[in-house]
């Protein structure tokens, strides 16, 4: 793999994506990694990430400095770049001067890395100190109005830095001094992709499930769906999944997993209708706290019956369900301290009539990857679009975007005006833009309408569609007019009871994007 080292801040987890968009593949490891722990991982690039730290700062992050002299390619970036050139003789100086944003860079002498670019052009910069002066036995080959030594190259070595940052899309020609570094540099071929994570990830699967047989539950999700469908690719009926359908989802989404996940990967499902559970369950409650606890304990009580029941079924068959798929994703792995991978969890163990000790041992098919190679491989694995290219839900699904009691009526009207809200969005185009839109009925809410010859009083339905990239922070995304008339029209229109559409202008902070 081709490492990128974390000098903190949320540049590393780009980096080791834009690596990947080359169709190299890497990972990320913290900047306390060892040379001799680089060394053991045969990797066949290193980057070195940007960081909010100043070199000169107490506590600023280190680089085992051995890491330089293992013979491996080095590219820096930003602070991993002057990290390299103090380590190696350089000099990096507070020149006072803070370059931030687009800035103009000339290139003097282009070198392998930086070849095939224009002598003038921008790139994106956040720095404060500078590199005043190269080390030895490297070339200077770009500079700026605030940086005399903007990247520099040592191609014997290869050690090879930049000042500012390839990995942003406002730097014009990142993306190449990126490739130009793994393909031409380093020599690393352009040869990863979602056909070859499928195949060792198929591989890798089936080494460790061997012929044990396979648990996995359907949320409806992009993740859960792409998890069990490798791991159905690579032990077919050895995998039993189960979906719950507490009655809380969008309107087509039961059907979409009963029917067209099935079809198109020919996974063996347990379906559990529970509507009426949790239904029940609901019944009198709207505080938003409560419904969430009673829906999270609904769930995990369906899920372990329906658990019980297959693996007693499996344990009759004198062959015991052993493994349990996960759909964890590489930031959460990063994010997590980057654990090993082979934890085992305990099965809740109020299961009636289960042993205490039964233990899973968990199967995590994704967690190498980010979400764009998740859906990348759900695509190639032919799940259908509409799965695939899901946004965000929430677990406990329209239970919380009801503002008051959820009760069947009300699940019935909501989900026809979140229809009608997803297919104009879909329609417009907008659903790479936008990263979920919540729509929300105030139950307990009613304002008087005219509609038709009388008077109306219905309730309110909310449009909150947000921006973001993590949903920690998100911004209210700003919909073409035209767009949330006919959203408006539609709703007041086709669903009954609802007389008035608004639209949720907060950002979060200080709105959740969640309206409960
Ligand atoms: P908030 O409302 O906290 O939501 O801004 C942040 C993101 O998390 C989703 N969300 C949930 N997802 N179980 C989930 O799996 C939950 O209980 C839950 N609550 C909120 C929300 O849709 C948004 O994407």
């Amino acid at each position: 793999p081709v490492l990128v080292v974390d000098f903190g801040a949320q540049y590393a987890q780009l980096i080791a994506r834009r690596v990947r968009e080359a169709n190299v593949y890497s990972e990320i490891v913290p900047h306390t990694v060892t040379a001799a722990e680089v060394a053991a991982k045969r990797p066949s690039g290193i980057v070195l990430s940007g960081g909010p730290s100043s070199v000169y700062e107490e506590g600023a992050p280190q680089l085992d400095e051995a890491i330089l002299d293992l013979g491996v390619p080095v590219l820096g970036i930003c602070y991993g770049f002057q990290v390299m050139a103090t380590a190696l003789g350089g000099e990096v100086a507070k020149t006072g001067q803070r370059e931030y944003g687009s800035t103009a860079v000339r290139i003097s002498d282009s070198g392998v890395l930086l070849e095939g670019q224009p002598a003038e052009q921008t790139a994106w910069m956040s720095h404060g100190d500078s590199v005043a002066r190269a080390p030895e036995g490297f070339d200077v080959l770009a500079s700026t109005d605030g940086t005399p030594v903007a990247a520099f190259a040592n191609d014997e070595r290869k050690l090879y830095g930049v000042q500012w940052h390839p990995e942003v899309k406002h730097s014009a020609y990142g993306q190449a001094v990126l490739e130009n570094f793994l393909h031409r540099a380093a020599g690393i071929p352009a040869d990863w992709n979602s056909g070859n994570v499928i195949a060792d990830q198929v591989a890798a699967i089936r080494a460790q499930v061997g012929s044990g047989r396979v648990i996995c539950a359907l949320s409806g999700g992009v993740d859960s769906a792409v998890a069990a469908a490798l791991v159905h690719e690579a032990v077919g009926d050895q995998l039993v999944c189960v979906f719950v359908d507490h009655g809380l989802l969008r309107k087509d989404e039961a059907r979409q997993v009963e029917e067209d996940y099935v079809t198109a990967t020919g996974v063996r499902l347990v379906t559990v209708n529970a509507q009426k559970q949790f239904l029940d369950a609901l019944s009198g409650v709207s505080d938003p706290e409560t419904k969430r606890k009673i829906i999270g304990r609904e769930f995990i009580r369906v899920f372990e019956k329906a658990q019980a029941d297959l693996i007693a079924e499996a344990a009759s068959e004198g062959d015991p369900i052993r493994f349990l798929v996960q759909g964890t994703l590489y930031p959460d792995v990063v994010e997590s301290g980057g654990g090993t991978g082979t934890a085992n969890i305990k099965s809740h163990h109020n299961v009636g009539g289960l042993p205490e000790d039964l233990q899973f041992e968990l199967v995590e098919p994704l967690r190498t990857l980010f979400k764009d190679e998740v859906r990348a491989i759900g695509r190639e694995l032919g799940l259908p679009e509409a799965i695939v290219s899901r946004q965000p839900f929430p677990g406990p699904g329209l239970g919380i975007r009801i503002v008051g009691e959820v009760t069947q009526e009300r699940l019935d009207l909501l989900r026809d005006a979140d229809a009608i809200v997803r297919a104009e969005l879909t329609a417009a185009g907008l659903d790479a833009e936008i990263w979920q839109c919540p729509v929300v009925l105030l139950a307990d809410v009613r304002s008087v309408g005219v509609q038709g010859d009388g008077r109306t009083y219905g309730h309110p339905i909310v449009l909150r569609p947000v921006s973001s990239e993590d949903a920690m922070t998100a911004d209210w995304t700003r919909l073409p007019y035209d767009l949330l008339a006919k959203i408006s029209n539609r709703i007041t229109n086709e669903v009954d009871g609802v007389n008035r559409v608004v639209l949720d202008v907060t950002s979060k902070p200080p709105g959740t994007i969640e309206w409960e």
